[in-house]
């Protein structure tokens, strides 16, 4: 009798401290989850960047936002999660690309960063140097991902000179269409 008076008290006790207090399980439980915040910026000239930056964002999980480096970036201090993807041309990243890293390259180094290339070279052994010297060392040191997501060729878009270089140093012949979507796939596994 005396213990379940005792025991009828205890339990009375344990339910108004766990209303007030709780256990931590019930918050937990109503916590919002983390939304990964990811912006891209990238830089195109004929498109192909521009269409592999959508269909990464298609594979991101989480609130994606693209824009393209030239036009007015929101602030980065909303991401925790920036992926900057450019073409190459002549070897070389966009310049604008460039700039933005170097003026933002406090910030971006203390983001989870995503680093890609788009570009044609024949010898995949170039295209990893394209790759190498695209982005700055301790940029691709701190990267999560760093690809090559393949390129496109359309003719009709290229100017004579283009077109030469398309032919003779690319040894590209006909249109290319289509980009490395297994690269991408891959790339965007990292961050989800
Ligand atoms: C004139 C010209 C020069 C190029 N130079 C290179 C190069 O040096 N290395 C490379 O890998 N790809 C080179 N490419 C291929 C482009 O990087 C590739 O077509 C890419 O998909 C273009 O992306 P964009 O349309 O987003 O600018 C060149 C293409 C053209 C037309």
């Amino acid at each position: 009798m005396l213990l379940f008076v005792n025991g009828h008290l205890i339990w009375n006790y344990f339910v108004f401290a766990g209303h007030f207090c709780g256990t931590g399980m019930e918050n937990a439980s109503k916590r919002r989850p983390v939304v990964m915040k990811t912006l891209i910026v990238y830089e195109t000239k004929h498109g192909t960047v521009e269409h592999a930056v959508a269909l990464l964002a298609g594979k991101l999980h989480g609130e994606t936002r693209t824009a393209r480096v030239s036009d007015t970036l929101p602030k980065l201090s909303k991401f925790d999660t920036v992926i900057i993807g450019g073409s190459i041309y002549f070897g070389e990243i966009q310049k604008t690309l460039a700039m933005f890293m170097v003026k933002n390259r406090e910030e971006l180094l203390g983001k989870r960063l995503g680093l890609f290339i788009c570009g044609a070279h024949p010898d995949p052994a170039e295209r990893e140097k394209e790759l190498e010297n695209a982005f700055p060392k301790e940029f691709r040191d701190r990267a999560e991902a760093q690809a090559i997501f393949g390129y496109q060729i359309h003719f009709q878009e290229l100017n004579p000179l283009e077109r030469s270089i398309a032919k003779s140093i690319l040894r590209q012949k006909v249109d290319k269409v289509g980009l490395n979507e297994e690269a991408i796939e891959a790339f965007a596994a990292k961050f989800n």
